[in-house]
């Protein structure tokens, strides 16, 4: 059995709700506080476990890159002025042993055409993908961190899912099947965003998926579906027919910061614990008239 050692994090979309801001930068860049978003992803994926992260990029590639890289002057400037603790902040965005590899998604043709570009550099094992947008705060293990031990447990693809209000069943992929455990099922249906009269339950797909390489086969012969795009849904709907796929309700609270209303969640409940403006800011929540 092959352990999770490589995570793909498509970062090509276009992210169109968060316009302008997305114009010439990924959202997964926007910071949380002082973070961008794809950091705390990689993040999550090494402190699973994970030493090679590949990325796929659209058209602003730079930023991503640039982010996970050595920047020469900005450390030679910090250095010279002695500021050690924003050298090391610059500089140790990711541990030594973590390998980094870019793969260009030429057009955003959905989610399952940009897991399929990362085929090449997966190989033959199972694998992580993280959608960075979605932000997951946990007490104990990380999200990926659980479902590594779901995989470990099952060896079968693992989804990260979370119970959802019905109506909005045309924001995600919906899934259903017998339950193994309080939290644990078998997926044998999954449908992508579909309208609530006919969602097959109310649980929702979010950005945390463990799959096996078989995806690959399944997303080469996937044709577009929902928006004209190319589905990972569509993929694990074919996977399931012909091997196990688990659906796992995580534990922990996920941020949705690819909607301007999570993103702003995320950045109050982020400040709120930041040991540089967590007491000014509460401060200053309390003197806002809340109407
Ligand atoms: P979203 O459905 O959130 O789409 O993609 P989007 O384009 O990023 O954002 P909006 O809806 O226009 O605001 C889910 C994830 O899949 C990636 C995105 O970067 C995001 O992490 N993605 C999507 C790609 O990498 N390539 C694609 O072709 C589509």
């Amino acid at each position: 059995m092959k352990t999770i050692r490589k995570a793909v994090f498509p970062v090509a979309g276009l992210g169109t709700r968060f316009l302008p801001a997305t114009k010439a930068n990924p959202k997964e860049m926007l910071p949380i506080v002082d973070k961008p978003l794809i950091q705390y992803a990689a993040e999550e994926a090494v402190e699973a476990g994970i030493d090679t992260l590949i990325f796929i990029i659209g058209r602003n590639k730079r930023s991503i890159a640039d982010h996970f890289d050595k920047a020469f002057e900005l450390e030679y400037e910090l250095e010279a002025k002695n500021k050690e603790k924003l050298l090391a902040l610059a500089r140790d965005v990711l541990p030594p042993h973590v390998n980094c590899i870019y793969i260009r998604q030429a057009e955003a043709l959905g989610l399952g055409h940009a897991v399929l570009c990362s085929a090449a550099a997966v190989g033959d094992e199972p694998f992580a993908v993280i959608l960075a947008d979605d932000l997951v705060k946990t007490h104990g293990a990380n999200c990926m961190q659980q479902m590594v031990n779901i995989y470990d447990e099952y060896h079968g693809s693992v989804l990260g899912t979370e119970t959802i209000d019905i109506k909005d069943s045309s924001k995600y992929g919906m899934v259903a099947g017998p339950k193994i455990f309080d939290g644990l099922s078998e997926v044998q249906q999954i449908v992508e965003k579909p309208q609530p009269s006919v969602a097959p339950s109310n649980q929702a797909v979010i950005g945390r998926y463990i799959l096996t390489p078989r995806i690959f086969d399944k997303l080469r012969t996937t044709g577009r579906g929902a928006g004209g795009e190319i589905q990972l849904t569509d993929g694990i709907a074919a996977l399931c027919k012909e091997e196990k796929v688990y659906a796992y309700s995580f534990k922990g609270h996920r941020y949705d910061c690819g909607s301007k209303l999570g993103y702003l969640q995320a950045t109050v409940d982020f400040a709120l614990e930041h040991p540089e403006v967590k007491t000014e800011f509460a401060e200053y929540l309390k003197t806002l008239r809340l109407k």
